[in-house]
């Protein structure tokens, strides 16, 4: 399997951390990808026509995307039970769309940072994107440490990459703050093998 990859994606990271949980990641070859719509040569366009990333291209040649479809296609792939029977399974889905948003949301900041000159930035759309971030912060510390002392799940470990990249792109914003319980479950996450393998740099 081909797998359009950049380490420095929360999204990609996701499934690099379940291949990593489940055995898998011999089996797929890592293609350096972006899927930014400014640098267009460098998206997957060939095998993903919305050119985002991760995409993950089987033997059989059919491409899967996104990072959700891809994480359930190799969990079923290894019967790993990532994603568990319901009703526990609607949690687990409910948890990983919640780090997802705040992964979409986080990335929009960087994008706008990245993509728009100065003069351009619209700084009440910024912090729009980082009050989504902190009312699903919020929410996580209210309601889901009952479930984040459970056996790891798909979505457990979306939010791990969630957090990770709000460490790697908005250190300074200080997500730990008044979110005790998520920051004590991060810090024993993210010494997981498969986080300290994944973690972005630069
Ligand atoms: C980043 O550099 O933060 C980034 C790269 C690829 C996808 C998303 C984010």
């Amino acid at each position: 399997m081909q797998l359009f990859d950049n380490p420095a994606s929360p999204f990609c990271r996701k499934v690099d951390v379940l291949l990593h949980e489940t055995g898998q990641s011999a089996d797929v070859e890592r293609i350096p990808a972006v899927g930014a719509p400014t640098d267009p040569s460098r998206m997957p366009v060939a095998h993903n026509p919305l050119g985002k990333i991760p995409a993950l291209v089987r033997d059989d040649g059919g491409t899967l995307y996104d990072s959700r479809v891809i994480c359930r296609y190799l969990d079923d792939r290894a019967g790993a039970g990532l994603y568990p029977a319901p009703p526990r399974l609607w949690e687990v889905l409910t948890l990983e769309a919640t780090a997802d948003g705040i992964m979409d949301a986080a990335v929009l900041m960087v994008y706008e940072a990245r993509c728009r000159p100065e003069a351009m930035r619209v700084a009440a759309w910024v912090e729009g994107q980082w009050a989504k971030v902190a009312r699903a912060l919020d929410a996580l510390e209210a309601r889901w440490p009952g479930h984040l002392a459970g056996p790891l799940d798909m979505g457990q470990i979306a939010l791990g990459c969630a957090l990770g990249y709000l460490d790697f792109r908005h250190g300074g914003r200080d997500w730990r703050q008044a979110h005790d319980a998520l920051a004590a479950w991060e810090a024993d996450f993210a010494a997981r093998d498969s986080m300290v393998a994944t973690r972005p740099e630069g």
